[in-house]
């Protein structure tokens, strides 16, 4: 199967923005990993006076997750989906909070600099993993951080074949019953296509940030999301919590 990648794909998140929320409500654990993820960005003092970037910000869960672990940040949250972006812009945030509808590809340094990066369920989807962490790198500043919260196998049979059942007993059957089946075989097959944890590490390290590690998440996506942390080179942050 080809997997959805840029219009395409923008095109199947417009539509299945409709019913993204209630899926993901549905997802036991998927608020608070984020917020997991998030918090592990260990921003300091709540975020005052830092400038952070969401990338692939969705309806907006992952822009909540970050704005409640960073409750005094400056949040800019872009997304190349016109459609969730339009479900995310309708809730209530401060004033500190903005929206881009854009492509990650084409946020500009005029964008930032940013602080921090958060980027969740974002990778796996992109056309060019490796040119998008070189532009996130370009948007941090000097000991800037990132957090990429990702579907990514840890490599045993066993996450392999949990995440299969899962998207054939449940993630399939009740995507297509809402109008998208296209999209969630897409996150289905587009798991099984992405980079193991261990491999997208060494990818993130290649691109030139410092510090990498791999954080788990718990229940029953243990093994099959993680949470991967990384400095844009050495000065300036704390160390992340869990080490790969
Ligand atoms: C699975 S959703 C996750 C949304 C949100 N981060 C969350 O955690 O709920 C992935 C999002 O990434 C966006 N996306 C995919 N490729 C993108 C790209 N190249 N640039 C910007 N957004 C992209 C999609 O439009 C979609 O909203």
């Amino acid at each position: 199967m080809t997997l959805l990648r840029d219009g395409e794909l923008a095109h199947a998140f417009d539509n299945a923005s409709r019913t993204y929320d209630l899926l993901t409500r549905l997802n036991p654990g998927y608020r608070t990993d984020l917020l997991r993820s998030a918090r592990r960005l260990r921003l300091p003092d709540e975020g005052a006076g830092l400038h952070l970037l969401d990338l692939g910000c969705g309806t907006g869960s992952s822009t909540r997750a970050l704005l409640r672990a960073a409750p005094r940040a400056r949040i800019t949250a872009v997304d190349a989906s016109a459609g969730m972006l339009a479900r995310a812009r309708a809730k209530a945030w401060p004033d500190r909070v903005s929206f881009l509808h854009l492509p990650a590809e084409e946020v500009a340094a005029h964008h930032g600099p940013f602080d921090a990066v958060f980027a969740a369920y974002l990778f796996r989807n992109v056309t060019d993993p490796d040119k998008v962490l070189a532009a996130v790198k370009g948007l941090l500043r000097p000991g800037g951080r990132l957090a990429v919260h990702e579907y990514s196998l840890s490599g045993a049979a066993r996450h392999r074949a949990v995440w299969t059942a899962v998207c054939r007993g449940f993630v399939v059957p009740a995507g297509t019953l809402g109008g998208d089946r296209a999209l969630y075989h897409h996150l289905w097959r587009s798991v099984l296509a992405f980079d193991q944890a261990p491999a997208f590490a060494d990818r993130i390290e290649r691109a030139g940030f410092s510090g990498v590690r791999i954080a788990p998440v718990a229940g029953w996506q243990t093994g099959i999301v993680h949470t991967f942390l990384a400095r844009n080179g050495s000065t300036g942050a704390a160390s992340p919590e869990v080490a790969r």
